[in-house]
C-alpha cells in the first residue's frame, strides 16, 4: 500500500541539506536526492517553469507563488519541493495531508510561518475536506478565519498570515477539488522519465555510491526502472548488494540481468504485480472491460496502490486501455501475458 509516512511537521532552514527534511525515505534515499536544479535531471518543462518563478520571485524579493506538483510516486515531487526551498533560501516546513486532521492543526502550522517560508504539504489530496476550505483564504488573502468555542460562545477569529508559499504534492490530481486546484499559480505534472535520462540518473547515483558501472549496465538498469528514478536507484542498490555478496569483481550487463531477474523484473520493467494484474485481466475477465476495484480484490493488492503505481504505468506503456466500460487489455497486454485476444475483446474493438 502506498502510505507515505511523512514526518509530522518539520521545520528546517534550507542551509541544512534538503535531504534531512524528508523522513520517509531519508535513510534510503537521502544520499542520492539532488539538492539543486543542476543535479536534477529531466522534467525539462517543469524545471523551466520553476526556474522562471523562483528567478522572478527572488528579483522582486517576494514569496514564491503557490505551486502544485503532481505525478506518480518516485518521480521527484518531494525533491523539487526541497530544491525550491534551497533556491529561494527559504525555510521549508514539511507536513502531509492526513496529518492535518483539524482546522486548528492547519491554523497552528500557518501562524508559525515567517514571511517567504514554504509550507510543503505532501499528499495534499488527503487533506480532509473540512480543513481544505480554510486553505482557500490562507492561499488567496493570507488570512485564516477560525471558529473558537462551540454553541452560544462560538465566534470567528481572523488571523493575518505572512506571505508564504504553499507547495503541494499529489499522486492524484483528480482527487483535488477545483477551488483548491485553481489557487495554485502553477500546476505542473511530472512524467515518467525516458530511458536515456534514467541512465544518467543511475550513473550519477553510482558515482555517489562509489559503484563502478559502465554505460551499458546503466542502460540496462534504466530500461527496467519503469521510468522512475526511485526504482532506478533501488535497482542499482540491489545490483551493488548482489555483486558484493556473490564476490563478483566487475559489474557487467549479464551480472545486472542476473540480479534483476532475481527480483523478477522483466526486460520492460514490469514487476510481479504488473504481470499479475495483466494475467488476471486476461484469464479471469477475458481481457476486460473490468474495473480495477475488481482486479485489486482478485490479485490481493490494495486498490490505491494499483491506481497510483501500477495503472498509470500500464496505461502509459500501452498494456491497458481505459474505456467507458472499464479497463481493457490491449494487444500489447495480451502479448505480454503470452495469450491470444478473446472474442469479447474484439467486440469492444480494442
Ligand atoms: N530528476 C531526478 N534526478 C535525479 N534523481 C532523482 C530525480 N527525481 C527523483 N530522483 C531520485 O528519486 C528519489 C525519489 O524522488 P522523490 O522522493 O522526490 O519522489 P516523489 O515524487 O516525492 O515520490 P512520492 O510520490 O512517493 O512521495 C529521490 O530521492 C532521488 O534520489
Ligand atoms: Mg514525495
Amino acid at each position: 500500500m502506498v502510505v507515505k509516512g511523512m514526518p509530522q511537521v518539520m521545520k528546517s532552514n534550507t542551509n541544512t541539506t534538503p535531504q534531512s527534511l524528508n523522513a520517509k525515505n531519508d535513510t534510503v534515499e537521502s544520499s542520492l536526492r539532488p539538492s539543486d536544479f543542476i543535479d536534477f535531471v529531466g522534467q525539462e518543462k517543469t524545471v523551466e517553469r520553476l526556474k522562471i518563478m523562483t528567478g522572478a520571485a527572488k528579483k522582486r524579493g517576494e514569496a514564491l507563488s503557490h505551486i502544485l506538483l503532481s505525478g506518480p510516486p518516485g518521480l521527484g515531487k518531494t525533491t523539487l519541493a526541497m530544491i525550491l526551498g534551497q533556491e529561494m533560501g527559504s525555510n521549508i516546513r514539511v507536513t502531509s495531508g492526513p496529518v492535518i486532521e483539524k482546522a486548528g492543526d492547519l491554523a497552528g502550522l500557518l501562524t508559525s510561518l515567517e514571511a517567504c517560508d514554504i509550507l510543503f504539504i505532501d499528499e495534499i489530496h488527503r487533506v480532509p475536506k473540512t480543513v481544505e476550505e480554510y486553505l482557500y483564504s490562507a492561499m488567496e488573502d493570507f488570512r485564516i478565519d477560525i471558529m473558537i468555542d462551540q454553541g452560544p460562545n462560538a465566534r470567528s477569529v481572523s488571523l493575518n498570515l505572512p506571505p508564504f508559499t504553499l507547495v503541494g504534492a499529489t499522486t492524484r490530481t483528480g482527487l483535488l477539488s477545483a477551488p483548491l486546484r485553481s489557487r495554485f499559480t502553477l500546476q505542473t505534472r511530472l512524467d515518467y522519465y525516458p530511458r536515456e535520462i534514467l541512465a544518467k540518473i543511475v550513473t550519477r547515483s553510482a558515482k555517489l555510491l562509489s559503484v563502478e558501472i559502465d554505460p551499458n549496465c546503466a542502460n540496462e538498469i534504466a530500461s527496467r526502472s519503469r521510468g522512475t528514478p526511485r526504482i532506478a536507484n533501488n535497482l542499482l542498490r540491489f545490483v551493488r548488494d548482489f555483486v558484493q555478496q556473490k564476490v563478483i569483481p566487475n559489474i557487467s550487463k549479464d551480472v545486472v540481468k542476473a540480479a534483476l531477474e532475481m527480483l523478477e523484473i522483466d526486460v520492460d520493467g514490469l514487476d510481479e504485480m504488473d504481470k499479475k494484474i495483466l494475467s488476471c485481466m486476461a484469464q479471469n475477465y477475458s481481457g476486460g472491460p473490468v474495473g480495477f476495484g475488481t482486479v485489486a480484490v482478485a490479485v490481493g493488492e490494495d486498490l490505491q496502490t494499483i491506481e497510483e503505481v501500477h495503472e498509470p504505468y500500464l496505461i502509459t506503456e500501452g498494456y491497458v486501455q481505459r474505456t467507458a466500460q472499464g479497463r481493457v487489455l490491449t494487444n500489447k497486454g495480451w502479448k505480454k501475458v503470452g495469450l491470444e485476444q478473446t472474442v469479447i475483446q474484439e467486440h469492444f474493438q480494442i
